[in-house]
């Protein structure tokens, strides 16, 4: 075959296999034998192979993924993402109309459309290509996970039909239930965790590393929101049908309604009909279709003031319960949890509930081989709600929460004011150590590459280390002996603690997991005592001069200075060269410009992320607020900054 009619024969095959892909995973409606497929898809393979000039990022035979493991880049959004209010009932449905209705006289009309349970996805096309997929991240910025989602069937590479050339398109990730059963039933096999749910699961998939196993995965994806300039219609409806024409994948069950009857049958309607689904939904999202009437209403600092969810109810079943176990965390929080006999709860096999303290028990009255109710709302585990009294037994022994640490036999105690049991034995307890070492090596905290919470049980377990100076001492010769270690990756840990000697004094800080002292605090104290020898000698009035801490904090900082193993864990981390003080050049470019200035910053930009924008104004001496008052001084307003924040501006 010549160039010429592999070209032919390339682009034809290109056009058959994705109109094939859309009939089947868009359309749910295949045309072909899967062993037609194959073979297409074979040839093609073949044929890129023996031509690689005809390479394209969108051919269909791009969508089996890579083996090459990627690390996540993070990157900003263009427009943020945020997220909606939740509502409950029909009257907080009503209560949101009534606050539209207060905002703007104009007539409108409302679009109810699932709200779909999986992992939310922003896209971006550029002249019909798909050129970025980002996760939601923290809504400012997220991971680019672009070479996975590449492999989502439903996901056009290559969009049809007259498509705007630049546009954002949002939407959800789910997995099937059908893939989720299958996906658990092989982990449970080979001895790892089960997802806890579809959400989970769908979310997991993504942030996995390796592209070709996302690929084999089956994910799916409902696109439910377009952004950009010069969107060919005003209504979000007429839109999302815009976008079903240049391939996406839209909900067929997505519906205007004129009023809140029409609202209300709606919802009504799907609390039932969405349990025949193959996918995940918890409620319906009630948006208004106008989106010039969308811009005019603007946002919250947290939400769209047009759109609400609306969250279905929480299913409930009734199972036994047999057991309750203990487990312990980080801080030396003992949490009990209930053990039941496994049941299926909203498409889930249930076999734990969370019982948070010893209160709750109480309270619930628990007995050993009770029958419960249990219910899953929006939190991953599900909870049990109440007891069963008339099926009790009347030999069913109370649940008496337990002494002794499970894990280390030390007395638990009990402080004034909280609900919690602790295991006081912070220096001994495995997995009070093993938690302070998995915080340490965190993204938030030393940021240390390779290392997972795998390793550090395997050095753990292998007596290599104890605590966060152990870290230090590894050398090559402790870690390629240990399982699935090669050399290569016991190099990589190496140098990323090498590197983790750089990290800013603040994470440090942060990283050592000081009960109470989380990023902020971290950061406040870092700025104002400057160095740990100073925090660690700082009078209860030094500490609570520091904005925001309080006689808690200022506590469990004496108190953990006043241990001496970690007075000593501190001198050897010093001899280690980490940074413990605030280093005068990793402030470069601090002036006192804003000094005492108040500034808030609304909406989004596009040549800064907001936290660059956070970031430059502290260094310069001013001060971050979030809510306008007659104290803020600026307000640096983005792009879709909410009218009523600006209003509020102006008259402030
Ligand atoms: S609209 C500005 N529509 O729910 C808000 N969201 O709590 C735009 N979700 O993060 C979101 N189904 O992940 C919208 N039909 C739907 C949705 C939906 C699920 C998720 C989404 C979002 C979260 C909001």
């Amino acid at each position: 075959m010549n160039p010429q009619e592999a070209a032919i024969r390339i682009n034809h095959l290109r056009k058959e296999l994705d109109r094939h892909n859309y009939n089947y995973y868009v359309l749910n409606n295949p045309q072909i034998d899967d062993y037609i497929f194959d073979q297409m898809m074979a040839e093609l393979m073949g044929l890129e192979k023996n031509f690689p000039e005809f390479y394209h990022p969108a051919s269909p035979s791009q969508r089996v993924g890579s083996d090459i493991n990627v690390e996540f880049k993070q990157v900003p959004h263009k427009y943020q993402m945020l997220s909606l209010s939740n509502t409950y009932s029909e009257e907080e449905v009503r209560e949101f109309d009534q606050r539209v209705r207060k905002l703007t006289d104009q007539p409108f009309e409302y679009v109810c459309e699932l709200k779909f349970d999986g992992t939310s996805i922003s896209l971006n096309y550029e002249n019909g290509l798909l050129v970025r997929a980002v996760t939601r991240g923290d809504g400012e910025k997220g991971d680019d996970v672009t070479a996975n989602v590449r492999t989502i069937k439903s996901i056009p590479l290559q969009l049809k039909g007259d498509y705007p050339p630049e546009f954002e398109i949002r939407g959800e990730i789910l997995l099937p239930f059908s893939v989720f059963d299958n996906l658990n039933n092989e982990r449970e096999e080979i001895g790892e965790q089960p997802f806890a749910n579809v959400r989970n699961a769908a979310s997991g998939t993504l942030k996995l590393q390796n592209s070709s196993v996302v690929a084999t995965r089956n994910l799916d994806a409902y696109l439910y929101y377009v952004l950009g300039n010069n969107l060919p219609d005003d209504g979000h409806l007429e839109l999302l049908q815009h976008a079903a024409s240049w391939g996406f994948k839209i909900s067929e069950h997505t519906r205007k309604c004129m009023n809140l009857d029409e609202i209300f049958d709606y919802l009504r309607e799907w609390n039932i009909r969405r349990k025949m689904l193959p996918v995940a939904t918890d409620g319906v999202v009630i948006k208004i279709n106008s989106t010039s009437l969308q811009r005019e209403l603007g946002y919250t600092a947290k939400s769209p003031r047009w759109a609400i969810a609306y969250k279905f109810k929480a299913e409930q079943v009734s199972t036994k319960l047999l057991s309750v176990s203990y487990q312990v965390g980080r801080t030396g929080a003992v949490t009990p949890v209930a053990n039941l006999e496994p049941v299926l709860l909203s498409g889930t096999v249930v076999r734990r509930a969370t019982l948070h303290n010893a209160d709750v028990i109480k309270n619930l009255d628990l007995h050993l081989s009770d029958v419960v109710f249990v219910e899953k709302g929006g939190e991953i585990i599900p909870k049990i709600i109440s007891a069963d009294l008339s099926e009790r037994h009347p030999m069913n022994e109370p649940v008496v929460f337990i002494e002794r640490c499970p894990e280390c036999n030390t007395l638990l105690i009990r402080q004034e004011g909280e609900s919690a049991y602790y295991c006081p034995n912070v220096t001994g307890c495995p997995p009070q150590l093993k938690g302070k070492l998995e915080h340490f090596i965190g993204r938030k905290s030393m940021n240390i590459d390779g290392l997972g919470s795998e390793t550090i049980d395997l050095l753990f377990n292998n007596n290599l280390i104890r605590n966060v100076a152990d870290l230090y001492e590894l050398k090559e010769s402790d870690l390629i002996n240990l399982d699935r270690m090669g050399e290569k990756s016991a190099a990589k840990i190496l140098e990323s603690l090498e590197l983790s000697k750089k990290v800013p004094f603040e994470r440090v800080l942060f990283a050592l997991g000081i009960r109470y002292v989380g990023e902020t605090v971290a950061k406040k104290l870092a700025r104002d005592l400057k160095s740990i020898d100073q925090i660690s000698n700082a009078s209860y009035e030094e500490l609570t001069g520091v904005e925001e801490i309080g006689d808690k904090i200022a506590e469990s900082i004496i108190n953990w200075f006043n241990n001496s193993e970690n007075r000593i864990l501190i001198d050897r981390l010093k001899n280690f060269n980490l940074n413990l003080e605030i280093v005068s050049d990793q402030k470069e470019g601090q002036t006192e410009k804003l000094k005492g200035l108040s500034i808030i910053i609304s909406g989004t930009f596009e040549k800064f992320s907001r936290e660059d924008l956070k970031s430059y104004i502290e260094l310069n001496g001013g001060k971050n607020v979030t809510s306008i008052s007659a104290k803020t001084d600026y307000l640096v307003a983005g792009e879709n900054i909410g009218p009523a924040k600006l209003e509020k501006a102006k008259k402030t």
